[in-house]
């Protein structure tokens, strides 16, 4: 079959390459891709939002599967449109998509499912949100944009005062625009993060194996949130009680909620969790692979991806199980110098070769474009270099020997990828 991915990052360029190896994957488009895409498909030059384009494009070329990467189309209802017009989609419908394109539909979601999560008030009036703070106590609070806003719309308030200003921020000054005409106000969790991914075709549910992301800009987790500077898997934190307690607690409830709701949810459930002491609690649900997760957690799935993201849309997952290779995998982010904030562009990127025939140690493009006949820096996050170990120490240090050879101005990476995992380790 042919298959069209969308989407042009790190996560998309490990999607491709993974089903580069699938048996029945005859050619992979994909759109926009990146330099990396380009190596084991065809890129094609549509934007992932530009649905009409998209749609065109799948129809003229003989397009069996689409698989959606980001949660932009998603949103947008790419699935919707691409099954009237009788194509199969891999992801959400626009409605189901809703999970993580509203952050008060899935909070509704987990308290009608019972699902553990952070208490929580919904506002859509600036004084009512600060008259609510105001008779609480001077403790930290989460208050987050409703809508979709690139990963930037968690603020975690000290306090009171940086509540107030939080609020009047996303509701009064409408620095995320639409995505916060309501914010959700929610407790402050404590615990180590783990993201657990699901693959389902609305009926049965398929645990993916657990992985970790490393969302701030600097080592042990500081300084400001970025969309990922790293990922492991598996991550220990999600012992395998925990993860059958959070299938039963979150996964399943979840798609079972939305089934009964009429809203059946196919595709990619990503829920991203706090392990505090009282269990798993859900922080946010995304509406597909995350990234970087998708680097780590592609390169150790030994299934056939085309085979099961086919079967997912088809409704067929009750009788698959999945592969892993038991070998953990690390995937350490290079970024541009000022990421998350402003950064340069067109740097050239030089030791790419290097890799080229690894199958264990691999490097996913990302912010990446072709200029001159040179590979050159195009985004904040550029390379997500990705390596597997006999043991976590093992794949730690191969993907950061790696990392030694790969260099641009300006090179930034955190130093601590999978520390946590590391240290549960000893
Ligand atoms: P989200 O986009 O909802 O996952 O939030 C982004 C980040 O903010 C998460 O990865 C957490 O580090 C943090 N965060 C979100 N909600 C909470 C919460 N209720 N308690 C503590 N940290 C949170
Ligand atoms: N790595 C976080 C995300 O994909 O949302």
């Amino acid at each position: 079959m042919n298959v069209l991915i969308v989407g042009g990052g790190g996560r998309e360029h490990a999607l491709s390459w993974k089903l580069s190896k699938s048996k029945d994957v005859k050619k992979i488009y994909i759109a926009p891709g990146n330099p990396g895409t380009a190596e084991v498909g065809e890129n094609v030059d549509i934007k992932a939002d530009d649905i009409d384009g998209l749609l065109k494009f799948a129809k003229e070329n003989d397009i069996a599967l689409t698989i959606v990467g980001p949660e932009l189309p998603l949103t947008l209802g790419i699935v919707d449109i691409f099954e009237a017009a009788g194509l199969k989609a891999f992801g959400p419908s626009k409605k189901a998509a809703q999970l993580e394109g509203s952050k008060a539909f899935s909070k509704e979601l987990m308290a009608k499912c019972n699902i553990p999560t952070a208490a929580y008030k919904k506002f859509t009036d600036a004084d009512e949100a600060s008259e609510y703070v105001n008779a609480l106590d001077d403790k930290t609070l989460v208050i987050k944009a409703d809508g979709l806003a690139a990963g930037k719309g968690v603020i975690i308030c000290e306090g009171k005062k940086e509540a107030f200003e939080a609020i009047e921020l996303i509701l009064t000054d409408k620095e995320f625009g639409e995505a916060g005409s309501s914010i959700v106000i929610e407790e402050f969790l404590l615990g180590e993060e783990a993201s657990f991914l699901a693959i389902t075709d609305g009926v049965t549910v398929i645990p993916l194996a657990p992985a970790q992301d490393h969302k701030p800009i600097f080592d042990d987790d500081k300084g400001p949130n970025t969309g990922g500077m790293g990922a492991y898997s598996p991550a220990p934190v999600l012992t395998k009680e925990l993860q059958e307690h959070v299938m039963d607690t979150v996964m399943i409830p979840a798609v079972k909620g939305m089934a009964d709701d009429g809203i059946p949810y196919k595709g990619i459930l990503y829920a991203g969790l706090m392990i505090t002491d009282d269990g798993p609690k859900v922080l946010e649900f995304n509406c597909r692979f995350g990234d970087p997760e998708a680097q780590p957690l592609l390169l150790r799935l030994t299934s056939d991806l085309g085979e099961l993201l086919l079967k997912a849309v088809n409704g067929q997952l009750s009788d698959v199980t999945l592969e892993w290779d038991p070998r953990p995998a690390v995937c350490v982010v290079l970024s541009s110098k000022g990421y998350p904030g402003s950064y340069e562009k067109g740097d050239i990127i030089t030791g790419l070769e290097k890799f080229s025939h690894s199958e264990e140690i691999v490097v996913f493009h990302a912010g990446t474009s072709r200029a001159h006949g040179k590979i050159v820096t195009s985004g904040g996050r550029v390379l997500g270099i990705t390596a597997l170990g006999e043991d976590i120490e093992k794949a730690i240090e191969n993907a950061y020997n790696a990392v030694k050879e790969v260099n641009f101005s300006g090179a930034y990476h955190r130093t601590d990828i999978g520390k946590k995992a590391l240290n549960r380790s000893r």
